[in-house]
């Protein structure tokens, strides 16, 4: 495994390879990262992990001086997927000068982005850089951050991008959390009431598929449920899914998707749903 850290030498690396997958990461990887890798590994000839902790897509009072940086451990991790090479740019490799932003992502100010002002413009930004860097034929995203990887999609698929962009399912702990980088940043009481999420969106799916169809009382009780056990709550939402926007009556695919926090940690989840 090489670990290569300018635009330069990982060119140099990939030329010639014909199947490049790749797995954009902000590194501290658990194995909801690993679970990519190993679809990756199951895809593609070349796999290219990047770390990259992307100052664009944090608000200026989020986590970004404090999110964890454990390249080492990573690289142990992604040596043992059997990963090519690890693409860990500096800032000023991939913006070595004051960036402008090319596109405005759809929904960007819906759910997340509402709460996020630039979050998925930056997300867009530094994706759509590493797909012109490393000129995957595949790229791997979470399911876990549902609507990123939705605004990747029709990133992707509005500027006619050759890569295929494919979802991997959320990876829990054994209680139910989606498994985050910031779960670190609970406490041991908040990291058990932090499961409460998960519960939380398995009941309104379990209320839809018994046949509730008034979304907005669901929504209402959900956001009232966590309210009451000390939780900020920034959304709980039934949307659909091929827009993440209110859904049609009668429409059968379906997600719905929370954000809250405990205290200063900020959570997101997200189940699909089929009526
Ligand atoms: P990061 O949070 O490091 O996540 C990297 C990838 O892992 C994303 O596609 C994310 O959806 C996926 N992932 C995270 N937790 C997961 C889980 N529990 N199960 C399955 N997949 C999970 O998301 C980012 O980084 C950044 O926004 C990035 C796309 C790299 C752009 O900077």
């Amino acid at each position: 495994m090489q670990v290569i850290s300018t635009i330069a030498e990982l060119r140099q690396r990939l030329r010639g390879v014909t199947y490049i997958a790749l797995v954009p990461t902000m590194g501290n990887l658990h194995e909801g990262h690993l679970d990519l890798v190993r679809i990756a590994r199951e895809r593609g000839q070349c796999v290219v992990v990047s770390i990259f902790v992307n100052p664009m897509q944090f608000g200026v009072n989020e986590d970004f001086g404090k999110y964890p940086r454990t390249l080492q451990a990573d690289c142990e991790k992604l040596e043992q997927c059997g990963v090519d090479v690890v693409f860990t740019p500096t800032e000023h490799e991939l913006y070595p000068q004051p960036q402008q932003v090319t596109v405005a992502p759809p929904l960007e100010h819906e759910l997340c982005g509402a709460f996020r002002p630039g979050h998925f413009r930056g997300v867009a930004t530094v994706v759509l850089k590493l797909l012109n860097i490393v000129q995957p034929q595949v790229a791997l995203f979470g399911k876990k951050d549902y609507q990123q990887l939705y605004v990747i999609r029709q990133v992707a698929a509005q500027l006619n991008l050759p890569v295929e962009i494919v979802g991997g399912e959320t990876v829990r702990a054994p209680d139910g959390l989606a498994l985050s980088s910031r779960n670190q940043y609970l406490s041991a009481a908040e990291r058990i009431e932090a499961a409460f999420l998960h519960q939380t969106l398995v009941d309104m799916r379990q209320a839809v598929l018994e046949g509730a169809t008034d979304f907005a009382v669901l929504e209402h009780q959900a956001v009232q449920a966590l309210i009451a056990r000390g939780w900020q709550v920034d959304y709980v939402a039934v949307r659909a899914r091929n827009t993440l926007m209110q859904p049609q009556r009668g429409e059968q695919y379906l997600v719905i998707l929370a954000a809250a926090r405990l205290r200063q940690t900020r959570l997101i989840d997200n189940l699909e749903v089929c009526i």
